[in-house]
């Protein structure tokens, strides 16, 4: 059963159970962008957000990913083994696009010629400031074991979802990830969705994500049906 909520994020909420070794994780249609200087609500994000990530954790899962998903419990809620978060988000890029192009001034699109992995401070306050190793380790954010695991999680989950992407013809360009510390282990956790990662149609490298909101592009819901339908094939 479904007892106190232990946070709120800007697209999630997360409460305790019953069972204190599992949290109810429930997806809203609540949108930011910019460290919330945009807001707005995209209708059914919640409902599609929680699908969307639940079959990506199911799917690595099968994979040999560990990851905090138990089950789905209804249309915008799942249930997820209540982890600690570690505060350290971790990016993941394939192809040139958002903050990178900009800082290195690459032209959106080039191709990496190998996988980026960029860290990040995990704070609304700070507006998440991107840190490397010796930050987390002087902040004793995560621990230089903890942080082999996650990298080495992390690029796992990069080849798995671009070749799981690939016949489905979306670009995985890059997408953010988040850790938590579950009984002694480093699991993924957070969400896996067009608000984390950046999908480009592998034809026309139309946006099926949250830049569509963060541009004004239009079409913000239609986009992230359009990556369910061709995950889960219209079931
Ligand atoms: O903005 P930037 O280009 O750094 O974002 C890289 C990737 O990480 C994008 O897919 C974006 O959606 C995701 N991201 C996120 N949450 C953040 C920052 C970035 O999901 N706080």
């Amino acid at each position: 059963m479904k007892r106190e909520m232990k946070y709120e994020g800007k697209a999630k909420r997360v409460y305790a159970t019953d069972d204190s070794d599992k949290y109810i994780v429930e997806f809203k249609d609540d949108a930011t962008a910019f460290d919330g200087k945009k807001k707005g609500t995209i209708h059914d994000k919640g409902i599609l957000n929680n699908r969307i990530s639940a079959h990506f954790f199911e799917m690595l899962e099968k994979h040999g990913i560990p990851t905090h998903f138990e089950k789905l419990l209804n249309d915008r809620e799942m249930l997820v083994k209540a982890v600690e978060i570690i505060p350290v988000e971790v990016i993941v890029r394939n192809i040139a696009a958002g903050s990178l192009a900009k800082r290195l001034g690459l032209e959106e699109g080039t191709p990496m010629k190998r996988p980026v992995l960029e860290f990040c401070y995990k704070s609304d306050e700070l507006g998440d400031p991107m840190i490397n190793h010796y930050h987390i380790y002087a902040l004793g954010l995560a621990s230089e074991e903890e942080m082999k695991v996650i990298e080495d999680i992390a690029l796992k989950v990069n080849s798995i979802l671009v070749e799981y992407l690939k016949p489905r013809n979306i670009e995985l360009v890059d997408f953010k990830l988040e850790f938590g510390r579950y009984k002694g282990r480093v699991i993924l956790a957070d969400e896996i969705s067009p608000d984390t990662c950046r999908f480009w149609d592998a034809d026309t490298r139309e946006k099926l994500d949250k830049d569509r909101f963060r541009r004004d592009l239009g079409n913000v819901e239609e986009a992230y049906r359009e990556v369910l339908k061709r995950l889960t094939g219209g079931n």
